[in-house]
């Protein structure tokens, strides 16, 4: 397993103890284009882009699981024209990813499709049936996500079965909740990653990364490189994590 194209590497000193789940929030497209006197929808193509490149550089250093923060609920607030960009990018996001992906990567998305057109939704349900029987990478892409949304309805959905006599509330345990979220059967994130220079979560998997270790960079999403994917790695091998213990 260790031997997953090592070779395609950038850095030679990549560590062998990868993070388990990488966390990215994709963040900085709209200053990406400001910078260049370009309308904000431009920096969300070149961060599209950006996203293959480093997806497939995951896959061939051997990470397992990967999900990238694309649109928040709270997103929904942007101007219409810039939301259209973004809902036509992901259109173009599930047919590519059949392509440019080789084979056994799962494809999960967290977040609430209902509020995607049925066209994108069925394509979205579509992708996970096919590919829910890969093994070798979990590529998740966050869209209509938010945190205190996912907890929510988890809590909905164990309150409704608790209702119907399925369980009692005492059987309501941290374990429990974790199987109702969107990323159930997922490991924590061990690392997140987020450019663009803020300091922030802003929302994202709130209750998964709980112990989650941070990188951050002042590099803006679309300039996001592989070379500073392993920097990331390299610094998470050297943290000491404690779990609470000594
Ligand atoms: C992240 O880039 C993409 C989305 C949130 C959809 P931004 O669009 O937030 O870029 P900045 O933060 O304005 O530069
Ligand atoms: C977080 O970025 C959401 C995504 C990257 C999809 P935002 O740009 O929406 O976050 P804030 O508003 O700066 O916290
Ligand atoms: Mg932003």
């Amino acid at each position: 397993m260790a031997l997953f194209g090592k070779k395609e590497t950038i850095s030679n000193a990549l560590p062998e103890n990868l993070p388990k789940h990488v966390g990215f929030i994709m963040d900085g497209n709209g200053r990406w284009a400001k910078k260049r006197g370009l309308p904000r929808p431009f920096g969300h193509k070149e961060g599209a882009k950006n996203f293959k490149k480093i997806v497939r550089y995951c896959k061939d250093i051997g990470l397992q699981n990967i999900s990238f923060y694309a649109f928040s609920t709270e997103n929904w607030q942007r101007p219409d024209d810039e939301i259209h960009t973004i809902m036509d990018l992901f259109r173009e996001y599930i047919v590519d990813v059949r392509n440019f992906l080789s084979e056994n990567t799962r494809m999960i998305f967290l977040g609430d499709k209902s509020a995607f057109d049925e066209d994108l939704q069925e394509k979205m349900i579509k992708l996970e049936e096919d590919t829910a029987h890969y093994t070798e990478m979990t590529l998740m892409m966050a869209v209509n996500y938010g945190g205190r949304d996912e907890i929510a309805h988890a809590a909905r959905i164990l309150a409704k079965k608790a209702v119907n006599g399925e369980i009692h509330p005492e059987d309501i345990t941290e374990q429990s909740i974790s199987n109702e979220l969107y990323t159930k059967g997922i490991p924590d994130v061990d690392l997140v990653i987020r450019p663009s220079g803020e300091l922030r979560l802003s929302n994202y998997l709130i209750w998964q990364c709980a112990y989650a270790e941070y990188y951050f960079t002042d590099i803006l999403w679309p300039d996001f490189s592989p070379a500073e994917l392993d920097k990331a790695l390299i610094d998470f091998d050297n943290r000491h994590r404690r779990f609470g213990g000594v």
